[in-house]
């Protein structure tokens, strides 16, 4: 089993959310972090709170050009190493599928699917180099149906297929590629959507706590733990860990 301490990590849309609860966990464990966003603030007050061992990068990983900039910054925090990518930025879309709006639906699915694909292939040869790992983030929406979130379950369903394709394909390349696959923690995922303030995100989260087989929702560091175990783990490829306290078992009284 290897350790994250001097590994160069990078993480998609790390500057909030589950991103930012691992690029921290990661730095407490010794490595070096290469995070992204849109925001500038969000990214600015991410590099200082997460310190010198965080590289921020402002860029959109729908862009090509950015996306060659955020792998060339993560190499070069790296010492010219990376040893893992977390292709954690996502977006949620949802509607009705009497109401879906293309350029939306094709937005979260260039997002969360596309330009992960994209990155992956920029990071193979850095990966190839270190033996190292790419992890998806998919979704307990594809282990739950939700009435409504059609877009954002398809585009996580695409990426645990992504994950055992590319583990079967990058294999010879000593990569290993999983997929964690969390349940409900409270980010701003659904806010920055427009669907809910924070307070009404908040309490429909913990309203859902008696859906999951251990009474409550989960935090960032539970999902980076998970992170962390496919970093490092030398014989597990093509993998999907739920990390949802048994949300996805769809609980039922009777
Ligand atoms: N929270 C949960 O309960 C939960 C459950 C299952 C799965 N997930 C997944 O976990 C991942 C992280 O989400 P989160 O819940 O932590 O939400 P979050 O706090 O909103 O984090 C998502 C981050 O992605 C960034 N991002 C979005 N589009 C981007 C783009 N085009 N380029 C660069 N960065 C981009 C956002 O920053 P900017 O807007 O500034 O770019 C944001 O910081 C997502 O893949 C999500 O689907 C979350």
């Amino acid at each position: 089993m290897k350790t994250l301490v001097g590994m160069s990590i990078l993480i998609t849309g790390g500057a909030s959310g589950l991103g930012l609860g691992a690029a921290r966990y990661f730095i407490d464990a010794g490595s070096r972090v290469t995070i992204c966003g849109r925001r500038p603030d969000k990214i600015a007050a991410a590099q200082q709170t997460l310190g010198d061992a965080c590289c921020a990068v402002v860029g959109d990983i729908t862009d090509s050009d950015d996306r060659q900039t955020i792998i060339t910054a993560a190499v070069e925090h790296g010492g010219g190493a990376l040893h893992a990518l977390i292709n954690n930025a996502g977006n949620m879309y949802r509607g009705a599928i009497t109401d879906l709006d293309e350029k939306a639906l094709l937005d979260v699915f260039n997002t969360n699917v596309v330009a992960g694909m994209l990155l992956s292939g920029l990071a193979v040869p850095y990966l190839e180099d270190t033996e190292g790992a790419i992890i998806f983030i998919g979704s307990v929406h594809t282990r739950r149906a939700f009435p409504g979130a059609s877009p954002y379950a398809a585009t996580k369903a695409a990426v645990e297929s992504l994950t055992r394709v590319l583990a079967a394909e990058l294999g010879e390349k000593r990569i290993r590629v999983n997929c964690v696959v969390p349940g409900g923690v409270y980010t701003e995922i659904n806010q920055r959507a427009g669907l809910f303030d924070d307070e009404t995100a908040l309490a429909r989260l913990q309203g859902m706590a008696s859906l999951h087989a251990l009474g409550r929702i989960g935090t960032e560091t539970e999902i980076a733990e998970a992170m962390a175990y496919l970093i490092c783990a030398e014989w597990t490829t093509g993998a999907t860990v739920d990390v949802d306290g048994g949300l996805g078992l769809g609980l039922s009284q009777g």
